[in-house]
């Protein structure tokens, strides 16, 4: 009997926060599993909460019918659960209590008698459920975030509808920075990667686009605006990602979830930056932070053609037995990488990556230039 043979009941979640296209997923894993396998589909609520708490439920193909189009997730989401450190309370200095709940997790699963699980998220779900792997249960992942900060893929789900959300947002913002001839900074999501401010920057052609792979200089930013305005172009765009940082200084930090796996949350460069260009150049500056309309409302096209792929090929992957791997896509093509080694990495902006060149080119700036 091979494992094809064994494979008759599945789970789907969807760990960490949320982001446009994950119903997609889940419609095509549920719909996939059943159609094409004659597989029982179970859902778990709120991502890895779900699977401590035994919150499991059965889904039917009706259940994931009219979902494909809908933002959010029709299962919950929760990016404050890893099994192997759930934090069960606090201390009497308020610090987390934290505990491996693996077993129950384990107890759980065999109890429902789900054989394997397809795991939806991003680096954070990837690392716990690589631990779990270990352990014995079988996973595959589906890459899912709007920072597309996945090793091993090019591309996640979420990310083109979130530069989609972000590009409106920044051409909104150009409209009003010239009427009132201002400097208007625009701070986007993306942790410690750039890829959303790169790419929503170049689409709406930001004067400025500043992301954590390259740190800026303050003075070559104020340089940029006063330039602008000498030349008689009265406003400035800027995009700046959360995690975007001064040469040899700090991200600012929201922030700090104590039980979250990954506690840090970043955000506020863009109201320090308006302050520090404001007093240095005279010039009316003002700072809008996008947050979590990036991550709401409903997925763009590619976005649901792209989670109806990654669904159907975790699917295929479970019947052909191959487990505990990351449905990835490298070079326009579905392939798979074993989860252990997407877990605990991150996928940033190489410096030479090729947008940076043409974003200079085409009048982009990055707050480095002429920095020491
Ligand atoms: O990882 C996705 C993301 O939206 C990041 O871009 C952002 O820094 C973070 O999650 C925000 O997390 P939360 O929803 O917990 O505020």
């Amino acid at each position: 009997m091979n494992d094809s043979d064994r494979l008759r009941r599945i789970g789907v979640m969807s760990g960490g926060g949320d982001c446009p296209g994950l119903n997609a997923v889940i419609r095509a894993v549920t719909k996939t599993a059943i159609s094409d396998h004659a597989l029982e589909v179970y859902g778990i609520e709120d991502g890895f909460l779900g699977l401590i708490e035994n919150r499991i439920r059965p889904l039917s193909y009706a259940d994931v019918s009219n979902i494909l189009n809908l933002g959010g997730t029709i299962l919950g989401a929760s990016n404050r659960a890893d099994p192997a450190n759930f934090c069960v309370g606090e201390d009497a200095d308020g610090k987390p209590i934290c505990k491996d709940v693996s077993d129950r997790v384990i107890e759980y699963v065999s109890s429902r008698r789900l054989d394997a699980i397809v795991c939806i998220g991003g680096d954070g779900t990837m690392t716990a459920a690589a631990k779990l792997a270990l352990r014995g249960l079988h996973f595959v992942g589906a890459p899912k975030t709007i920072d597309n900060d996945l090793m091993h893929t090019e591309v996640t789900f979420g990310f083109h509808t979130a530069v989609e959300t972000a590009t409106e947002a920044l051409d909104r913002i150009r409209t009003t920075a010239a009427s009132h001839s201002r400097v208007m900074l625009v701070e986007l999501m993306g942790r410690n990667a750039g890829w959303l401010t790169l790419y929503a920057g170049i689409a709406a052609g930001a004067d400025l686009i500043l992301i954590p792979e390259i740190p800026f200089s303050l003075d070559a930013i104020i340089e940029q605006c006063l330039a602008r305005s000498r030349k008689g172009k009265a406003y400035t765009l800027i995009a700046v990602a959360e995690g975007a940082a001064p040469i040899g200084g700090e991200v600012v930090v929201d922030r700090v979830v104590r039980d979250s796996p990954d506690p840090i949350r970043l955000g506020g460069i863009s109201q320090v930056l308006c302050e520090q260009i404001g007093h240095s150049t005279h010039l009316e500056c003002r700072a809008t932070i996008l947050g979590h309309v990036q991550r709401g409302g409903t997925p763009c096209p590619y976005d649901r053609v792209l989670g109806t792929q990654f669904g159907h090929q975790a699917v295929k992957l479970l019947m052909a037995g191959q487990y505990d791997c990351l449905v990835v896509m490298q070079n326009g093509r579905l392939t798979s990488v074993p989860l252990a080694e997407v877990a605990g990495k991150q996928r940033t902006v190489p410096p030479d990556h090729p947008l940076i060149a043409a974003a200079r080119a085409t009048g982009s700036c990055f707050g480095d230039e002429g920095a020491a």
